[in-house]
């Protein structure tokens, strides 16, 4: 038993079928994402300037840059070998994810969310997403604090998964887009907002609810398999 955790905490990270495909997914979004967000130029923006909020760029900007901060950061604090083979780095990294990341990039999320130009449905979806994703990480902080890591981990996957779901909301966007063009003329009587909107909505709920329902699936999963394991020590 202990040889095989052993084993399974020595393996490297090209044996774990997930590291390097995460790291490219990642790489590959913020190389898409972040571009036109440098250039500090509202015109090459991809989300329209709400009315009446001509704060809204400049906060877009912030939420974008904390937000990429929280995507790599949370690469590697999540990268079992990391955590083994730099504790220190884990401990620091684990803090700039939370205060240089998901705590400016939350309540600014918040803040541009609340008011999206894209339809109330999506602002429901990123009012709650951003509630869920503070709370999630100040619960894992609240976790590691009383030095209860089994927790802190539970809520760090939870946390991880939501950074991730922008990711995957990108995905469900192109799906909704391919599915819900050709009814423009019908469904939306020819209303190109309105598609906008319904395009927007679905990718956004989809985007953090499957990933995290994947989240809770994966916990439950290597929960029952560590009790089986316990299990089968006791008989
Ligand atoms: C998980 C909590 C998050 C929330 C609630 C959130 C919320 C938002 C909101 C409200 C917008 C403006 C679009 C709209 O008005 O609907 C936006 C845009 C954006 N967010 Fe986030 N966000 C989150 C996480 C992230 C993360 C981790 C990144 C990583 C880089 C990120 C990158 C972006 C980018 C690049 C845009 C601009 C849209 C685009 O160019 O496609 N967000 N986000």
């Amino acid at each position: 038993m202990a040889a095989t955790e052993a084993a399974l905490a020595g393996r490297r990270w090209w044996r774990r079928p997930w590291v390097a495909p995460l790291a490219l997914v990642v790489v590959v979004f913020l190389a898409f994402s972040i571009p036109p967000y440098l250039t500090l130029d509202p015109a090459q923006s991809r989300v329209p300037q709400p009315q009446g909020f001509p704060a809204h760029y400049r906060l877009l900007v912030a939420h974008v840059l904390f937000g990429s901060i929280a995507m790599v950061t949370c690469g590697f604090q999540i990268w079992p070998w990391f955590r083994r083979r730099h504790p220190a780095a884990h401990r620091i990294m684990g803090r700039v994810y939370v205060f240089g990341g998901v705590l400016p990039g939350g309540l600014l999320g918040l803040a541009i969310g609340a008011v999206s130009p894209f339809g109330p449905v999506i602002r429901v979806s990123n009012v709650l997403l951003a509630l869920l994703w503070l709370g999630f990480t100040i619960a894992g902080v609240r976790m590691a604090r009383q030095r209860r890591l089994v927790e802190h981990r539970r809520w760090m996957i939870r946390s991880f998964a939501l950074t991730m779901s922008i990711i995957t909301n990108r995905f469900w966007a192109v799906i909704a887009t391919v599915s819900l063009l050709p009814q423009l003329p019908t469904t939306f009587g020819g209303n190109e907002t309105l598609m906008v909107q319904a395009i927007a909505g679905l990718s956004g709920w989809l985007g953090w609810v499957t990933t995290l329902l994947a989240a809770e699936w994966w916990l439950e999963r290597s929960l029952s398999a560590k009790s089986s394991a316990q299990v089968r020590v006791i008989l």
